[in-house]
């Protein structure tokens, strides 16, 4: 049996970081981690209940919602599923304005904080391969596997527009640009856990690489760093 292991995956959004985790913990029988999904489910109560993208980044106005809000992750078949005080959200949180909220949510500390520790239980009970903003800064500084995932703001466009298309959600890919980069900036200039590689991070600038590629890539990375072995595609 494989020994326990933490990977940490770290990057600005559209940089893959989702995709090629979730086929990398597949292939590595582990399970993968969203956790942009909880700041998303946070923005998403935000929203239901009134506040626009502003307001939940002011503290007085977000912070008494935490009292009312249980997440709850569930895996089923593999495939985490976020649960908000009973309701599966599923797709629910991957509109794109939802996109803003979470990213104006996690600049609040309390929001940061109500969410830690769910993260930290994962990874205690469980081999992960988590990603987010501060996996290997924050939350798992001791994965012995830390790779801040990037690609250039145009291959990183490109690729959530077509993912949203995809998906059947319209979007103009001028916007998609516009809105990654005010996203990056909001994420790394916070003061709060902002979004930076770790010290001790390896980074994986994959512009250049397709889906396939970087998989290999980071299954050959994990694989030298903790000896244990990935099942063949
Ligand atoms: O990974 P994502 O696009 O689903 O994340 C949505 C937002 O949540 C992102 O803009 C910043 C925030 N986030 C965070 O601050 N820390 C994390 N670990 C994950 C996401």
């Amino acid at each position: 049996m494989n020994k326990k292991i933490a990977i940490a995956i770290d990057g600005p959004g559209g940089a893959g970081k989702s995709t090629i985790s979730k086929a990398v913990a597949k292939r590595l029988g582990i399970i993968y981690v969203d956790t942009g999904a909880l700041y998303r489910t946070v923005g998403y109560y935000g929203r239901e209940h009134g506040l626009s993208v502003e307001d939940v980044k002011v503290s007085e106005k977000i912070t008494p919602m935490l009292d009312d809000i249980r997440i709850e992750i569930k895996y089923i078949d593999g495939t985490q599923h976020v649960i908000l005080n009973g309701e599966d959200l599923g797709d629910k949180i991957r509109q794109p304005d939802i996109s803003m909220y979470a990213s104006a949510v996690s600049s609040v500390p309390s929001v940061r904080a109500f969410l830690l520790e769910a993260q930290k239980e994962l990874a205690r009970k469980n081999s992960v391969i988590m990603d987010g903003r501060d996996i290997g800064t924050v939350i798992l500084p001791d994965a012995e596997v830390k790779i801040f995932m990037t690609a250039s703001d145009e291959a990183r466009a490109q690729r959530r527009y077509k993912e949203l298309l995809s998906k059947g959600i319209e979007a103009n890919f001028d916007d998609v640009l516009k809105e990654l980069r005010e996203r990056d900036h909001a994420d790394s200039t916070r003061a709060a856990a902002p979004l930076k590689p770790a010290d001790d991070a390896h980074i994986f600038d994959n512009s250049d690489c397709d889906f396939n590629a970087s998989v290999e890539y980071i299954i050959k990375f994990v694989e030298e760093k903790t000896g244990v072995k990935a099942v063949e595609k």
